[in-house]
């Protein structure tokens, strides 16, 4: 059988890892800025995290929802914890796009209404009312195409405040990213989450915060919208909840009502992913890497900007975005063929770093040296080609 080929793939397969380091199967080392997809929080392969789910698995890996499943609960209360909502009630499931799929239809459930705000740029997931709500027609099926979600420019309070002033009374919910990760890594200003937050107020209508990938500390705080000092009322998450093991879920404010069988799914929360979620929240608390996030991003940020052929530099803790120039454009190719460090990037130019946040300055460093060396060879090739023109 053969796979279904969806994915574009780089010609490496990686079979081990440790840190932000991962090899090839010619033991080829690689410095990983990209975490996968923005999903390795804590580091790959941490001890930790392995003895967890080890441990665990030991023991029982899956019970379905239909039992008291203890780990579950714990899982609740650290997280409460450790992301500052402690009133906010936990639903556990297994993707991005589960959850914020949930989200929309939570929303709808309490409010009975049916339209969504969503903006420019912004990706939601794959599912189908995730998709409605992501801003690329070429990934929305004909069947997942809906009247019901209106696209406003990101970060627009004009366009904002009078989409809500014509149909407030419709508006089941707005769910923005806190900074758009696919979307190129643009961050959502505090006054446009704070006018969000108003308007959700003023006419019953429920914000969403996708936290999917800005999440989990990579931002420097908890969820990346508390920078806006404003609380949604719910927040999505993936990703780094389970470093790798796939668990998500969704934090749903107190007076949100739950009813028996409002939401559901046969693996969420079992008890397999709740210890690798743990063995995560265990490791931010216990090695301080959401402090590590945010001091190590400044240093990296800072230094990116130094280097001047590099534009718009721009993130979050270690959420990290910049412009590449048309004579550079094959920036990332280089650094992974060449230099051996995984980048992340989003059409048309934009390189994305999205490591762990375990990340340490001299794999920063390390990092800065490839990407300068690869930029000074990059453009003397371009300088050598110009003057062959020129001859
Ligand atoms: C902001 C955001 N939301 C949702 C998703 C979907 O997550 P998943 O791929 O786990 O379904 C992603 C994935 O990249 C994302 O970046």
């Amino acid at each position: 059988m053969k796979l279904f080929d969806v994915y574009p793939l780089n010609n490496i397969a990686i079979t081990s890892a440790k840190g932000s380091y991962v090899w090839d199967a010619d033991g080829v080392q690689y410095l990983d800025m990209y975490g996968g997809h923005a999903v390795i929080s804590i580091g790959h392969t941490h001890p930790h995290w392995v003895d967890r789910i080890e441990n665990q698995l030991e023991k029982i890996a899956f019970y379905s929802n239909s039992v008291i499943i203890p780990i579950q609960k714990q899982l609740a209360e650290t997280l409460g914890r450790i992301s500052g909502k402690e009133a906010y009630q936990l639903f556990l499931c297994n993707s991005g796009a589960e959850a914020n799929e949930n989200a929309l239809k939570l929303a709808s459930f309490v409010n009975g209404r049916k339209k969504i705000i969503s903006f420019s740029k912004s990706f939601h997931g794959r599912t189908s009312l995730a998709v409605a709500a992501t801003d690329n027609p070429s990934i929305i099926a004909p069947v997942n195409e809906t009247d019901n979600v209106i696209f406003l420019p990101f970060n627009d309070e004009t366009a904002l405040k009078a989409c809500f002033a014509k149909h407030g009374n419709e508006i089941s919910s707005v769910i923005i990213e806190g900074i758009q990760g696919v979307g190129g890594i643009n961050i959502a200003n505090n006054s446009f989450l704070q006018l969000i937050r108003q308007l959700c107020d003023d006419n019953g209508s429920v914000y969403i915060a996708d936290s999917v990938q800005c999440g989990y500390g990579r931002s420097g705080q908890f969820f990346s919208h508390d920078f806006a000092g404003v609380n949604a009322d719910i927040y999505t998450m993936a990703k780094g909840m389970g470093n790798g093991f796939p668990v998500a879920g969704i934090l749903i404010a107190p007076q949100i009502q739950p009813k028996y069988g409002m939401l559901g799914t046969t693996f969420g929360g079992n008890q397999l992913a709740c210890a690798a979620a743990l063995a995560v929240l265990e490791v931010i608390e216990n090695e301080k890497l959401i402090e590590n996030a945010k001091e190590n991003g400044e240093y990296l940020i800072n230094k990116l900007k130094a280097i001047t052929v590099l534009k718009n530099v721009r993130g979050r803790g270690l959420m990290i975005g910049f412009d590449v120039p048309e004579e550079l454009k094959e920036l990332k190719k280089k650094l992974l063929f060449d230099f051996k460090v995984f980048t992340g990037e989003a059409k048309p130019n934009v390189i994305r770093l999205l490591p762990s946040l375990a990340l340490t300055k001299r794999q920063i460093d390390d990092f800065l040296d490839s990407l300068e060396e690869a930029i000074e060879e990059l453009s003397s090739l371009q300088k050598a080609e110009v003057s062959d023109i020129k001859k």
